[in-house]
């Protein structure tokens, strides 16, 4: 074999903001494919991200929960497991930007691009809030718009003409944080200079390099170089500093200032690997410095220009190793191309999909079959989703080994026979496509090696309806076959031998669709009693005599009723729950939704209580809660040991807390938990329990029946409501 390749691979940091969407989790499977499909080539790959933890928004957001900035990108990145591991995403580590590694990298790449002359200071003047004592993002300035009068709009654009202006352009700007009217004030800001004509010389060379980067995403690229005729245009040089208060990196040497989330988030790319380096005991520089190291990023077309500019141009004159490819995919939309929000990401919520009990590999399928290496926009479409799962994968591929394993296992004790030239024939057929798949796979145009694949399950159907394995195998025919010359003898080897040549079909398809769905297959290597197949193993067949294992059905079919329920809106009563301080009026009785019930007809598996008073409602006293601390509780799989701050003192004037046991520990790590809000019952009466006293309640919701609906899920206020605060 050849060298194998050394491959550094990761996908766009996600902001710490918010939970994944579906739109991170494609961008994730698409990458995660490649690399298991690197990986089954015998190459060595690590594969990493990290949380994208700095920036004004958070540090905004983190101050209207009431947390550090720090302890809201850990509350974020403590709820990442359940999608990573959910969706069999293999990244060999996740980090954060607010790591040591990447201070100290984001220094160091800063001070040698200033010891090279890129960077420059200048003063510039920019809208500050003088009641938040801060400099304004645009996003936090709101106006109205100079075009057509239409107030509160952003400082970049307007919403109802579209018209796009600067900040200062805006009539009556206000702060969006604080209301108070801006004034403008300079500061000293700090510029890589990337209209030296270095960069442009470089990045003209590092852009039309064949092989980093796709032909669409080249010719968007020379738009940006490109000049007027009056010499205008063409790369600017970049602000990378901003201002105290910024949650960011400080830059050396220039107290109060920081770095630009954007300068020091691809560092976090090298920092993560490092950090996977320093845990596994290998040599982050000695790799970095390897010209074999191949460095690709897998990114979303939004983030085009700082990833085939900013980035390369940032490694390039700090000394360092150029990525060698860019990969960008275009965005995914759902059930027609209904706009999905960035940031939120509506329509399709990657954890509701796994707690319906979804198989995740469906959804890696889908969208595999999809994407194909361009950077064009890919749709979810519901009924498309459910037909080619149902049809090609469930259909055509898994049904090949349930029609043809159990008669090896009943009628031959598992064991495999020998084939025919002819079934050979049909085995190398699909034998010979394995270069051409794996092409595909490196490419990574998975819709190609996917379609390419199910033609080949269709040539083996086809060989399955002309040999019919169920009628050699059905005794009431064997007076027919003795018509054709065949003993019971030669019929049944003529069954052993059919049945063999579709297992040995299934195996070579079940090896091209590994990257895809790398845990059916893991069954699938197990069932067929072989080791863990890599692409080489394409040019060998299982002997003959070779025994099989157990046959369990591999996949189930999608039920359009899972669908529906994936996309039904979030029940009204989730929202109902809300730290609200207006009157006590009686919320309206859930309403109940067809799918949402279960076959009794009742919401959420149980009938609606009897009729209670406002009286009645208003003797439970629900309060806000913060767990401050939780721990698991020895010698209980069940509890959860809460320690929760509901804005109580004692005599003294002293914060005190209380102790509650929660039922939870099967569905929340303690981290997850600790630092967040959620709705506590505060006076109902303590309860002496094995572990110690229990001080109350914490809500949540579940299903009547937990075994058709599993899940336990804790209620949390929105934004702004604080410990002790009483739910009317
Ligand atoms: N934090 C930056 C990236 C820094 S990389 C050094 C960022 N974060 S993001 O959370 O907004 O986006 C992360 C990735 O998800 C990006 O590659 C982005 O293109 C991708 N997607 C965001 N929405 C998407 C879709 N609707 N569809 C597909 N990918 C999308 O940008
Ligand atoms: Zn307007």
């Amino acid at each position: 074999m050849n060298t194998p390749r050394r491959l550094f691979v990761t996908t766009a940091l996600p902001y710490a903001n918010g939970n994944f969407h579906i739109g991170h989790i494609m961008e994730y499977i698409q990458a995660d494919v490649w690399v298991r499909y690197q990986r089954m080539q015998g190459h060595e790959v690590h594969f990493v991200c990290a949380d994208d933890a700095h920036g004004a928004p958070i540090m905004i957001a983190a101050e209207k929960a009431g947390i550090t900035p720090q302890q809201f990108v850990a509350n974020i990145a403590a709820g990442r497991k359940p999608y990573l591991d959910g969706f069999h995403l293999a990244f060999d580590n996740w980090h954060s930007t607010d790591g040591p590694e990447n201070h100290e990298l984001a220094q160091d790449i800063y001070r040698a691009l200033k010891a090279n002359g890129l960077i420059a200071t200048r003063t510039i003047e920019q809208f500050f809030d003088p009641e938040k004592q801060m400099f304004l993002p645009d996003r936090f300035i709101k106006g109205t718009c100079p075009k057509c009068g239409s107030a509160d709009q952003y400082g970049d654009s307007c919403e109802n003409c579209g018209a796009v202006y600067a900040p200062t352009e805006l009539k009556n700007p206000y702060s969006a944080l604080s209301g108070a009217t801006p004034v403008m004030k300079s500061s000293e800001h700090h510029f890589f200079s990337l209209s030296d004509p270095r960069c442009a010389e470089f990045l003209q060379e590092w852009t039309h390099t064949p092989g980093r980067l796709q032909p669409e995403v080249l010719n968007k690229i020379k738009e940006w170089f490109a000049k007027d005729e009056e010499g205008n245009g063409g790369l600017g040089d970049w602000d990378i500093s901003r201002d105290a208060p910024y949650f960011g990196i400080e830059i050396p040497d220039a107290p109060g200032k920081y770095f630009y989330v954007w300068l020091d988030a691809p560092i976090g790319y090298l920092a993560s690997l490092k950090n996977h380096f320093a845990k596994t005991g290998r040599d982050f520089d000695a790799f970095m410095a390897d010209p074999r190291t191949e460095q690709v990023h897998f990114i979303g077309k939004d983030i085009t220009y700082f990833h085939t500019l900013f980035w390369p141009a940032t490694l390039h004159f700090s000394g360092r190793k150029t990525p060698n490819a860019v990969f960008v995919h275009g965005f995914l939309t759902i059930n027609n191309g209904e706009k999905m929000s960035k940031s939120r990401g509506t329509g399709l919520d990657p954890l509701k999909y796994l707690s319906l009990g979804m198989n995740p590999e469906w959804l890696r399928y889908y969208l595999s079959a999809k994407l194909n290496g361009k950077n064009e926009d890919v749709d979810f479409n519901a009924a498309d989703f459910m037909a080619r799962v149902n049809s090609d994968l469930v259909g055509k591929f898994v049904n090949i080994a349930s029609r043809s394993a159990g008669f090896i296992a009943k009628r031959f004790a598992g064991q495999l026979g020998h084939m025919t030239a002819d079934d050979r024939a049909l085995v190398d057929t699909l034998a010979a496509e394995a270069a051409r798949i794996a092409e595909c796979y490196e490419q990574r145009d998975t819709a190609r090696a996917l379609r390419d694949t199910m033609l080949l399950t269709d040539k083996v159907n086809a060989y399955v309806d002309q040999h019919k394995p169920w009628e050699l195998a059905n005794p009431k025919n064997e007076a027919r076959f003795a018509e054709q010359g065949l003993t019971p003898e030669a019929t049944a080897q003529r069954l052993q031998e059919v049945c063999t040549t579709c297992l040995q079909a299934f195996r070579l398809l079940s090896l091209y669709l590994k990257p895809v769905l790398p845990a059916l297959v893991a069954r699938v290597e197990t069932f067929l009693n072989v080791a863990p197949m890599a692409f080489a193993d394409a040019t060998s067949l299982l002997p003959a005599g070779h025994t099989i294992g157990h046959y369990e059905h591999l996949m189930q079919r999608v039920d359009q009723k899972q669908l529906d329920m994936l996309f039904e809106p979030p029940a009204p009563a989730a929202i109902e729950v809300s730290a609200t301080n207006k009157s006590a009026a009686p919320a309206p009785a859930p309403v109940a939704s067809a799918q949402a019930a279960d076959a009794a007809g009742q919401p959420g598996g149980e009938a609606i209580a009897p009729t209670i008073t406002i009286d009645d409602f208003a003797k439970v006293d629900l309060r806000i809660a913060k767990i401050v601390a939780c721990e698991r509780v020895e010698g209980s799989t069940k509890l959860l040991r809460l320690t929760l701050d509901v804005g109580e003192t004692d005599a003294a004037g002293q914060p005190t807390t209380r102790n509650v046991f929660s039922g939870i520990a099967s569905v929340y790590a303690p981290e997850q938990l600790v630092g967040q809000l959620t709705v506590m019952v505060a006076n109902l009466a303590p309860r002496k329990m094995k572990f110690g006293l229990s001080e109350g309640m914490v809500l949540a919701a579940s299903h009547a029946d937990d075994k058709a609906q599993p899940g336990i899920h804790v209620l949390t206020p929105w934004p702004g409501a604080t410990p002790g605060m009483r739910i009317h």
